[in-house]
């Protein structure tokens, strides 16, 4: 039955934690996922979830949840996403699911989107996260990149990513970073967005928000969601997938939000049928126990406060890592520019090593980094921060 099966591809991001839990060096490091660590590299359960756990332990009941999933909690995902006084949700113009995380989000659209509109061409940012291209590929949406990153600035290339959504046909879905742009940690400005939305209503594209980072960009999660408010306010239909991974550290519990803004409320209640008539097939309904995490953090004042907390903690300590990495590679005398290590934001450093100076860095220092050259900076700790910025020294200098 199954001689023909050839081995998959290794996935670019994930095959690279495999590679490095088969090191045994004691030095080694993992820069690849991103995934945080607290500064002892240890991976961090958040107390206000900690919290959340007691208060529902024993009386979480089994039940399947509707296939949409919990409402309650795709109530407090959005209201957090858009902004709790955003006109679209007190016109309950908004239909949202509870989705298998950020992955899970974008695939129902990406589903959504070959079964409503199948004629719509998507756009994705190049670089992007590479499980992008697997998903829209898998849901059978042709796709398409726009330019977004200057190497030669290491900033975007806001002239190209313009040209090119110019150049694109109407009505064509446009994937866009909220925050923290992954891999390359660089975001457009307030005026830069606000241009884009301008630029979206003249050529009526229709936007899709992938929200992994709420929190991560900025240590606000009021003020990672500009971009969304500012499309929002210019009055767009919009699509925004969320995923607590990150910003609460429930990676594994696969817990997101599919939500899209439609015309008025009875369009929405419509959409929300047909995302759970695509989700029924694939999984039935999602699981409870994250939504039940999530919405008993957003819905109680003193642990929304708390996780608040944390997940600035959580920013603070990335972005001290960015500058140390920095301070580090320049104390070394390394004559390269590293500004763009304290510009980026977000979980990534997209450094600007090649995939050789990527390979020499894990076979020479067992540091182990995706082929692009990003760095995990949620996996840069005090303790091996010199080891990591003296590779990158070794693997840069002339
Ligand atoms: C990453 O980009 O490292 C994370 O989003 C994890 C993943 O699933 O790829």
């Amino acid at each position: 039955w199954w001689s023909s099966v050839q081995p998959a591809p290794r996935d670019p991001i994930l095959g690279v934690t495999s590679a490095y839990l088969a090191d045994t060096h004691p030095d080694k490091v993992n820069v690849g996922v991103g995934a945080y660590r607290n500064d002892q590299g240890k991976p961090v359960v958040l107390e206000c979830v900690r919290e959340a756990e007691r208060r529902i332990g024993g009386q979480e009941l089994m039940e399947y949840l509707p296939m949409g999933g919990s409402a309650k909690y795709c109530e407090l995902s959005v209201g957090l996403a858009y902004g709790e006084d955003a006109q679209v949700l007190k016109d309950k113009k908004v239909a949202s699911v509870q989705a298998l995380s950020g992955t899970g989000a974008v695939r129902l659209f990406a589903d959504f989107i070959k079964r409503f509109r199948p004629e719509s061409e998507a756009y994705l940012p190049m670089p992007t996260w590479s499980n992008h291209h697997n998903i829209f590929r898998d849901a059978n949406v042709n796709q398409h990149t726009y330019r977004y990153y200057l190497a030669s600035t290491r900033g975007l290339d806001f002239e190209g990513l313009k040209e090119d959504l110019k150049k694109a046909p109407n009505n064509s879905v446009i994937l866009l970073h909220a925050c923290a742009h992954n891999p390359t940690g660089v975001d457009p400005t307030p005026e830069q967005w606000k241009a884009l939305s301008k630029l979206f209503k003249e050529k009526e594209h229709f936007p899709l928000f992938d929200m992994a980072y709420q929190g991560f960009a900025s240590g606000d999660t009021q003020r990672d969601n500009q971009a969304i408010r500012i499309f929002l306010e210019d009055g767009h239909q919009l699509a925004c997938a969320q995923s607590f991974a990150k910003s609460m550290g429930l990676y594994g519990q696969r817990i997101g939000c599919l939500s899209v803004v439609c015309d008025d409320a009875a369009q929405a209640t419509v959409v929300k049928s047909q995302l759970e008539y695509i989700a029924r097939p694939m999984y039935s309904s999602p699981p409870v126990h994250g939504s039940l995490l999530v919405a008993t953090i957003l819905s109680d004042s003193d642990l929304k406060t708390l996780w608040f907390k944390e997940v600035k903690d959580m920013a603070d300590r990335i972005i001290g890592m960015r500058t140390a990495l920095r301070k580090n590679l320049e104390d070394l005398g390394s004559k390269q520019n590293w500004e763009h290590i304290t510009n980026q934001i977000g979980m990534f450093c997209y450094s600007g090593l090649t995939p050789e100076q990527v390979d020499r860095m894990t076979q020479e220092f067992h540091i182990y980094m995706t082929k692009n050259g990003r760095i995990s900076m949620a996996g840069v700790t005090s303790g091996n921060v010199k080891y990591l910025a003296n590779a990158i020294h070794e693997v840069t200098k002339a």
